[in-house]
């Protein structure tokens, strides 16, 4: 099977995680390249829902290994949850399948407390991130001052890196958020705790990868969150503090992009975004709720409400330009069944001009006004067709129109949140 990028192709929640599911019968590895326990990957498999945060989506299928690539940020007290987790139901997360880079970087305490007070100080400009502590450990990353998992193998370096960060972040956390200073000592001896259970999950990833490559095994890069949310390409401020385009997987895992054949992008049939931030064709109505009820459209790290919205095909020809897909996997098209009509943004209205991408001036995205295309509904269900010919002719045409506006083949139709509620297309 040939080498994969996975990625979400809006705001996040497209449903990657059921994709990824769904193809790691055929896959040797899943890698995660970037992002950290902000993403929220649920999973139905039979009667059992798995909410997965950090560890990739392919752990629910015995044979695929999981890495854990250098491009993430890792929750070492979530990521041995998920583990404890997982072994509860049966699953093997041991050593064996699951593998992280000596190069991931380290989510500290000092980090979710001041991601926190951060938002919590904005006042009208609050990003609502998820608070698990992603931006302040990139920043570290990139100030190179960060932990990295390889840094576990030496206590006496955790020390001082952790001696060192603290004379900057509490001068931060007491002085201007008005918080109790952290105890280096307190920090080193909880985290000191649980490195010898995660040692044996570190390991040189990126030689992993390398020599699946050169076996001829396949590989999936798991992406996280959505490409709208891409620290460079998104709708920044409001966006992650990683890079989600598709070519980071090469950056967040150490493998080149020659070696990958395909780029898979998710697409929710309709739009959807948690926390803050520009979002043109957001529904404040009826149809908006009833998205938000009949999706489910809940947060599965923060369980806060999704905003809900009209299919975005701005959004999505900027993400086919960015990532270039070679194919599409559309999913929640279930969730639109029963509406009379459904609408498409094809273009914006920015100052009088009509735009095919997102307008790039710095903010201009809130003044953006979607230009809608209206297509017929269906409401016939389609939660249990099994080939594309049994959709109806309407619920067809509203696929066709997708592929046509992104310039890609949907290749995945999803019906549903079960592994069996998918049609494969060719
Ligand atoms: P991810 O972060 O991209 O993996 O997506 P989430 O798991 O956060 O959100 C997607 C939600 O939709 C999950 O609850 C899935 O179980 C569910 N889901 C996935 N595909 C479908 C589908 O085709 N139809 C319906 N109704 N639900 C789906
Ligand atoms: P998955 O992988 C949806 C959003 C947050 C916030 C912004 C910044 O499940 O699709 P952060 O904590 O990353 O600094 O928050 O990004 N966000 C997501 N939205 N799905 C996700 O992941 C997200 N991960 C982060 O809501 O607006
Ligand atoms: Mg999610």
């Amino acid at each position: 099977m040939a080498n994969y990028i996975l990625f979400g192709a809006q705001w996040g929640d497209e449903g990657k995680g059921k994709i990824v599911d769904m193809l790691s019968h055929e896959l040797d590895y899943v890698a995660r390249y970037q992002g950290g326990n902000n993403a929220g990957h649920t999973v139905i498999v039979g009667d059992e829902k798995h909410i997965l945060h950090i560890i990739p989506s392919g752990i629910l299928h015995d044979n695929t290994k999981c890495i854990i690539g250098n491009g993430v940020v890792l929750d070492p007290f979530v990521f041995l949850n998920e583990i404890t987790q997982l072994t509860k139901r049966g699953i093997d997360a041991s050593a064996k399948r699951i593998q992280i880079s000596y190069n991931t970087h380290i989510i500290m305490e000092y980090h979710k407390i001041l991601d926190i007070a951060r938002e919590g100080k904005l006042a009208d400009t609050k990003i609502g991130t998820t608070g698990r502590g992603i931006g302040p450990c990139y920043e570290d990353k990139k100030a190179r001052i960060g932990i990295r998992a390889g840094d576990l193998l030496d206590l006496s370096i955790v020390r001082k890196k952790i001696d060192n960060a603290l004379t900057e972040k509490n001068v931060l956390i007491e002085s201007l958020y008005g918080g109790k200073a952290l105890d280096a000592q307190e920090i080193f001896d909880k985290l000191s705790e649980i490195v010898p259970t995660l040692l044996p999950y570190l390991d040189d990833t990126n030689s992993i990868l390398q020599d699946a490559v050169k076996a001829g095994k396949s590989i999936l890069f798991e992406g996280a969150q959505g490409i709208m949310l891409d620290i460079d390409h998104g709708t920044y401020p409001y966006v992650t503090s990683s890079n989600t385009v598709s070519d980071n997987a090469s950056i967040g895992t150490g493998v080149p992009s020659c070696f990958v054949d395909k780029r898979l992008a998710v697409v929710k049939a309709y739009t959807t975004r948690v926390g803050s931030g520009p979002f043109p064709t957001e529904l404040n109505d009826e149809t908006g709720s009833h998205l938000q009820k009949i999706g489910h459209e809940f947060g599965a790290t923060t369980g806060r409400t999704r905003r809900c919205g009209w299919l975005d095909a701005v959004v999505l020809r900027e993400t086919a330009r960015l990532c270039s897909p070679t194919d599409i996997a559309l999913t929640k098209l279930d969730v639109l069944t029963g509406l009379d009509e459904l609408k498409i943004a094809v273009k914006y209205r920015y100052e009088g001009k009509e735009m095919l991408y997102p307008p790039q001036i710095p903010n201009a995205m809130e003044k953006a006004e979607p230009i809608y295309e209206t297509w017929d509904g269906w409401k016939e269900d389609i939660s249990q067709c099994k080939k594309f010919e049994e959709l109806p002719k309407n619920t067809q045409n509203y696929v066709k129109r997708i592929a046509e506006l992104m310039n890609a083949k949907i290749t995945l139709v999803s019906v549903g949140p079960d592994r069996d509620q998918t049609i494969l297309i060719d």
